[in-house]
C-alpha cells in the first residue's frame, strides 16, 4: 500500500499542478485509493461572492473558478477516478444579466481551446449534458468538436452539465420513451432501467459523491435522478477556493461515510434474506 500511495503522489504531482504540499501529502496518506469514488459531481458555486468580496466584478470570479475547474479535473483523472461531473451552467442560468451569461460562454469556448492539450494528455472523454440544441451555434460547435476530439480516449470521463436542468433531462427522457412507443404502438410499463438509458448521463454509474461549494444546502436541480443514493459533501469555501487540498479533504470525507443504500451496514452479520428487494 505505501508503495501505491507514492506513486499516486507522484502521479499527482506531475503535470501542471506543482509539487504536494506537506498538508495535501497528509491528506494523501489518509486516502484509501482502493475506496475511491467512481463518479465525483460538482456544484462550483460561490464565483460571484468571491469576486465581491475583493471589489472586482463577478466575471473576475469566474475567470478565477476556470483554474479551480483545471486542478479538479487534473486531479480526479490523476487518481483515477473514472467520471466527473462539473455544472458549469443551469437553465436558470439564463435569467443572470446578458453580460455575464456572454462572458460565460466566451470563457467556455476559451476554456474548450486551452485546456484541449491536458485533456488530451490525461485521456479524458468529454461529455455534455443539457439541452445543448438551445445553445448559441459557435458553443454548440466546439462543445461537438470536443466530444468527437476526445472520443477515443479511455481515462475518465468528464461531463459538462451545460444548458442543464435535472426537471428538464427528466422530462426530454420521459418524452423520448412516449415517441418510441407511439412509433411502436406500445404501451408497455416504463422501467427504472429504460428511463436511466435515456437521461443525458447514459452509460455513466450514479455519482457517489455531490460536492458544493460555497455552503448552500441545496441540489439546485442537479441531477436529481442520478444523485438518490450519493454522499453529499458541502463546504463553505467558495469555489475559486477550492484547492486540490480541499478536494482530497472531501474525498478523505466520503470515506468516513458509511453507505447503506436503504439496507443495514455493511459487513454486518447477514442472518436473514432480506425481506423484500425494492421492485420485486
Ligand atoms: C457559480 O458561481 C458558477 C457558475 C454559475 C458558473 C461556473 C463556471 C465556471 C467555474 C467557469 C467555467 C467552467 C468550466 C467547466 C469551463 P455563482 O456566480 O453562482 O456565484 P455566487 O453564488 O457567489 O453568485
Amino acid at each position: 500500500m505505501a508503495h501505491s500511495k507514492t506513486h499516486t503522489m507522484e502521479a499527482v504531482a506531475r503535470g501542471s499542478l506543482g509539487p504536494v504540499t506537506s498538508e495535501e501529502a497528509h491528506l494523501l496518506e489518509k486516502l484509501d485509493l482502493e475506496r475511491l469514488p467512481r463518479h465525483v459531481a460538482v456544484i462550483m458555486d460561490g464565483n460571484g461572492r468571491w469576486a465581491q468580496r475583493r471589489h472586482m466584478p463577478r466575471v473576475v470570479g469566474h475567470k478565477a473558478g476556470t483554474q479551480t475547474a483545471r486542478s479538479t479535473i487534473e486531479t480526479c483523472a490523476r487518481l483515477k477516478i473514472e467520471a466527473l461531473t462539473l455544472y458549469a451552467f443551469s437553465l436558470e442560468n439564463w435569467r443572470r444579466p446578458k453580460s455575464e451569461i456572454d462572458f460565460l460562454m466566451q470563457l467556455l469556448r476559451e476554456y474548450l481551446h486551452s485546456e484541449m492539450p491536458l485533456i488530451q494528455k490525461n485521456e479524458i472523454r468529454m461529455k455534455f449534458l443539457g439541452r445543448l440544441s438551445e445553445l448559441p451555434a459557435a458553443v454548440q460547435k466546439d462543445v461537438r468538436d470536443a466530444m468527437n476530439d476526445t472520443a477515443g480516449n479511455r481515462g475518465m470521463t468528464l461531463s459538462v452539465a451545460l444548458n442543464y436542468g435535472g426537471r428538464a433531462e427528466i422530462v426530454d427522457a420521459v418524452n423520448a420513451i412516449l415517441a418510441r412507443r407511439s412509433s411502436q404502438k406500445s404501451t408497455a410499463a416504463v422501467t427504472e432501467e429504460e428511463l436511466a438509458q435515456q437521461l443525458y448521463t447514459s452509460g455513466l454509474a450514479d455519482p457517489d459523491l455531490l460536492i458544493r461549494t460555497s455552503g448552500e444546502m441545496r441540489v439546485s436541480n442537479f441531477l436529481l435522478w442520478q444523485i438518490a443514493y450519493s454522499e453529499i459533501f458541502v463546504t463553505d469555501t467558495l469555489w475559486p477556493d477550492f484547492t486540490r487540498a480541499r478536494l482530497l479533504e472531501s474525498l478523505v470525507e466520503f470515506q468516513k461515510r458509511e453507505r447503506r443504500y436503504g439496507g443495514i451496514r455493511e459487513g454486518e452479520p447477514q442472518t436473514e434474506k432480506p425481506a423484500r428487494v425494492a421492485g420485486e
